[in-house]
């Protein structure tokens, strides 16, 4: 398959990034390497043209033949695919692949740092299975679908939001494949091609994705130190007269930040004045590990999107859009061009979860911190150089690697079978490289495990000599870091 998407040279040069930083020894695998990495996790998306060789190799100033023998490479690999006379396109192997991204698959081997996920609380999930099971025949008769979602789940989220604070029916609730699923059917339904979306930045990278399969320009707004910086919200707002705003307020993904009662009411007055539809992603929002969560906005300039992903379990795909009853059929609409509808033995299992949400959590919050100690411990004595944020919610640190370095280490991790969601897959244009997300979402010998890989493969990355000076010139503490053994 082909597209018409392209990447062109200047900014394939700028995703790239200090590519012959790497732990590669010639300059045609470092870039092939590189190269392989941004198309795994979605910088490159797929079926995109790519540069021609000599386009790529005049935009970094290398030689043709290394660019060709990338491309050869990757070729070989199963990663492009050219047609002659016409282009070179992103491609994936048919099977196989192992790294981490969007793409990866369950069970390759590798020690999973790249998804920020828990695994199920299995005596839930088969309980939930089992009474879904036995209320299935009540549905068998009928044709099964319901782009709105059934109504017994409907109220039991509904239920959930008026729990939380804000009074909600079910006929404000549509039902849907995940909270991401509800993102990109909101823009579906509210964008036209060309139109601008503000995020975060950075911000979670498949709504990134979402946003540019859309046809939309995503905008982004930078944090400042302690999280939002209202004041470049605001300006931006005016200077880009976005069509929607998405964010997520609850334990960001990835800084963690978690935004104020008053800045969730600024952001608001802020949209709504601008006549801009508020997307609050709370996927997350019921993981709060150390302060309990403030209530959520429930105006009717705002779409809620939630999920049943992190509080139980990424593989039910279940998860909601909340709004009100005249947006919930507009974005139901939607559907017809997707999906149709949300399986209905699903279904059946989310209505018999939503309801045990606190005592799944509260289980799950207690897991979860025990995990992010430890994690915080092991890397502090193992990575000593790395600076860790102190996330007050959600399911990952957001980690300061002391130079631009992440995507290297990436493609280390991987050589030491660790998969790793590199800094830049959260940004624009090749941005954060000096930072990578750390989940404490796995079991406590595989964390283990994991950080003592990635001190072998942080290690590799310093003691190649061209990354002892970064990009930008800050001297790495080499001393520091080569204490990991
Ligand atoms: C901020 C955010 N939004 C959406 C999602 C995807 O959620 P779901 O599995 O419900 O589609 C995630 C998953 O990590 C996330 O972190």
């Amino acid at each position: 398959m082909t597209t018409d998407r392209r990447v062109n040279g200047a900014h394939l040069v700028r995703l790239l990034g200090d590519w012959r930083n790497g732990p590669l020894p010639t300059a045609h695998a470092g870039l092939a390497s590189r190269l392989r990495l941004l198309i795994l996790d979605g910088r490159v998306p797929l079926h995109t043209r790519i540069p021609a060789e000599r386009e790529l190799a005049e935009a970094l100033g290398v030689s043709r033949t290394t660019v060709a023998a990338a491309y050869e490479r990757l070729r070989s690999d199963g990663f492009l695919v050219s047609r002659r006379g016409s282009g070179t396109w992103t491609h994936l192997p048919p099977a196989g692949v192992s790294a981490a991204g969007p793409v990866a698959t369950l069970g390759d081997g590798l020690l999973d740092l790249a998804h920020a996920a828990a695994p199920a609380p299995e005596e839930y999930l088969h309980a939930a299975a089992e009474t879904a099971v036995t209320q299935l025949a009540r549905f068998l008769p009928t044709h099964g679908y319901d782009p709105l979602g059934l109504v017994e789940l409907r109220s039991a989220v509904a239920d959930r939001y008026t729990a939380r604070g804000v009074p909600t029916t079910p006929d404000q609730i549509l039902v849907t494949g995940g909270a991401h699923h509800a993102f990109a059917l909101a823009l579906r339904a509210l964008t036209t091609p060309g139109d601008r979306v503000v995020v975060e930045h950075p911000t979670y990278p498949n709504a990134l994705e979402a946003i540019r399969w859309a046809g939309c320009r995503p905008v982004p707004v930078p944090f400042g130190p302690d999280g939002w910086d209202l004041e470049m919200f605001d300006a931006t707002i005016r200077h880009a007269n976005p069509r929607v705003v998405y964010l997520v307020p609850d334990f960001q993904n990835p800084t963690g930040f978690y935004m104020s009662a008053a800045d969730r009411a600024a952001v608001v007055e802020t949209t709504t004045r601008s006549g801009t539809t508020l997307v609050v992603d709370e996927t997350v929002a019921e993981l709060w590990l150390d302060r309990p969560p403030v209530t959520p906005v429930g105006l009717d300039a705002v779409l809620t999107t939630g999920s049943t992903s992190k509080a139980f379990w990424g593989g039910l795909r279940v998860g909601w859009l909340r709004a009100t009853p005249a947006m919930v059929r507009r974005v139901g609409a939607a559907r017809a061009s997707m999906d149709l509808s949300s399986p209905i033995l699903e279904q059946l299992m989310a209505a018999a979860l939503v309801p045990r949400t606190l005592e799944v959590v509260s289980a799950r919050r207690a897991w979860l911190r025990d995990a992010r100690a430890r994690l915080r411990s092991r890397l502090a004595t193992r990575l000593p150089s790395w600076t860790l944020n102190s996330p007050a919610g959600g399911l990952a640190f957001w980690v300061d690697l002391g130079a631009p370095v992440s995507s290297s280490l990436a493609i280390a991790a991987e050589q030491h079978g660790v998969a790793l969601a590199a800094g830049p897959r959260f940004g624009l244009d090749g941005a954060f490289e000096r930072y990578v997300r750390l989940p404490y979402t796995l079991e406590p010998s595989s964390a283990d495990e994991a950080v003592d890989r990635l001190a072998a493969a942080f290690l590799a990355v310093v003691e190649d000599p061209r990354n002892t000076r970064s990009a930008s010139g800050v001297e790495m503490d080499v001393s520091r870091a080569a204490r990991l053994t």
